[in-house]
């Protein structure tokens, strides 16, 4: 009798619950329809979702997110101008049965069929076994299919996306395969306000808990746990997690550009280099602030310090329509040479920022209004065990620029003034 009664819940449990978008369906349709105007017939899209891996917290592809706001693992999303829907979710049966991957265990889920096609807006949700007979009918009219595939590491096992790339590209030599990202930068550089919005409270976040912990921050204390205090102000806030791995790095490590072991004690008269960003719905932020650990800048650390803040300063004044990340970065290198320090600026003042931390765009692309980007320059000397870097999000603006992250104290008046108040 119990196991009858748990059989209907099961049945049931998929048409109450299933995931609901974040935003409504037409958002995304818009943005599918937009991917679509760029194919022509003899093209076509394929965007695979993440895939699940038991007892790993599922997160989507990026791209699959994009085009559609659905979290659910192991799908997949086929647009095609020659396909009669033009658009295809292909998703897994519903799995009703007793174990670890079943819905009663890990949550109910779309199936295919018309309850989902309404739920997500896409035209056609198809069970994911007949993917292979709908592309073999489609295969004959198509050149060129743009793949979204995030490699493996070297080595590492294959990704369910390469497994399915490989079989395409053996069964079907003729269709040409190229990276989705060729159709998906141009649409991913441009944020909508919902997106600029998103990334503002992403950086209030990132810039509130930065606050907390740089005013807790005392010697004696480990790296961790200046990360586990970031992190922690991160997730209370409703950031679902940190948009890349955190970086605390005290003394020796504020030279070493993306450490992020953070297992070290911090030493009186040493700096750190807080490198973090809060992920909100697939969105990060990324901030770098750069402390005393007891409070108060040495002569030199403050000499470096102004020397970074005025190259930060001077980037910023230049972002505005129409100037390149290159310009900016020019401007940037200018004031560190002219300092003295030009060999010790070792990487590049700006990427975009987005989904991705390190966001879709070119170096040579001219800013238009609605592109994020990050300035931050730095100083890094070994022979000193000295690092600093500030790094700031900035919106590109009709008129210029805003700085989404200028409530975070920056200055060396302002930092120390904080630590100061911590004590
Ligand atoms: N947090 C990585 C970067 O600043 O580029
Ligand atoms: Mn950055
Ligand atoms: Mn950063």
């Amino acid at each position: 009798m119990i196991a009858a009664l748990l059989r209907i819940l099961l049945i049931l449990l998929p048409l109450t619950t299933a995931t609901a978008l974040a935003r409504d369906t037409d958002y995304y349709k818009q943005r599918r329809d937009r991917l679509l105007s760029m194919l022509d017939r003899r093209e076509a899209a394929l965007i695979p979702g993440a895939w699940e891996k038991e007892l790993e917290t599922f997160r989507q592809s990026n791209n699959f997110y994009y085009f559609t706001g659905i979290e659910q693992p192991n799908l997949l999303l086929l647009i095609a101008p020659a396909a009669r829907s033009r658009e295809v979710l292909f998703l897994p049966a519903h799995n009703l049965e007793d174990g670890s991957m079943s819905e009663a265990w890990t949550g109910s889920k779309l199936g295919p069929g018309s309850a989902t096609e309404q739920a997500t807006g896409i035209a056609k949700a198809a069970e994911k076994g007949t993917f292979e007979t709908a592309f073999a009918a489609l295969a004959g009219e198509l050149d060129r299919l743009y793949f979204d595939c995030v490699p493996a590491g070297i080595g590492g096992p294959k990704s369910g996306a390469q497994v399915l790339l490989e079989t395409i590209h053996g069964r079907y030599p003729h269709i040409r395969i190229l990276p989705l990202s060729r159709l998906t930068d141009s649409l991913r550089i441009l944020k909508d306000s919902v997106e600029i919005a998103t990334i503002a409270r992403a950086v209030d976040i990132t810039g509130q808990a930065l606050v907390e912990a740089i005013g807790a921050v005392e010697a004696g204390m480990f790296e961790y746990e200046v990360e586990a205090m970031i992190e922690y102000g991160f997730s209370r806030r409703g950031s679902q997690r940190p948009g890349f791995p955190s970086i605390a790095g005290s003394g020796p490590n504020t030279v070493t550009l993306h450490y992020n072991e953070n297992r070290r004690r911090m030493e009186p008269g040493e700096l750190l280099l807080m490198d973090v960003g809060a992920e909100l719905d697939y969105y990060t932020a990324d901030i770098t602030r750069t402390v005393p650990v007891d409070g108060r800048f040495t002569d030199r650390q403050r000499q470096v310090y102004e020397t970074v803040l005025a190259a930060q300063q001077a980037a910023i004044e230049v972002v505005k329509p129409g100037v390149t990340l290159r310009e900016v970065h020019a401007a940037a290198s200018a004031v560190i040479a002219d300092a003295g320090f030009g060999k010790y600026f070792i990487h590049y003042t700006s990427h975009y920022l987005g989904m991705d931390v390190h966001d879709a765009g070119s170096r040579d692309e001219k800013l238009r209004p609605g592109m994020v980007i990050t300035v931050e320059p730095g100083i890094y000397i070994p022979e000193e065990t000295l690092g600093v870097r500030i790094e700031d999000d900035v919106l590109v603006t009709e008129n210029g620029s805003r700085v989404l992250s200028r409530d975070v104290p920056g200055t060396v008046g302002e930092i120390e003034k904080l630590m100061r108040s911590g004590r």
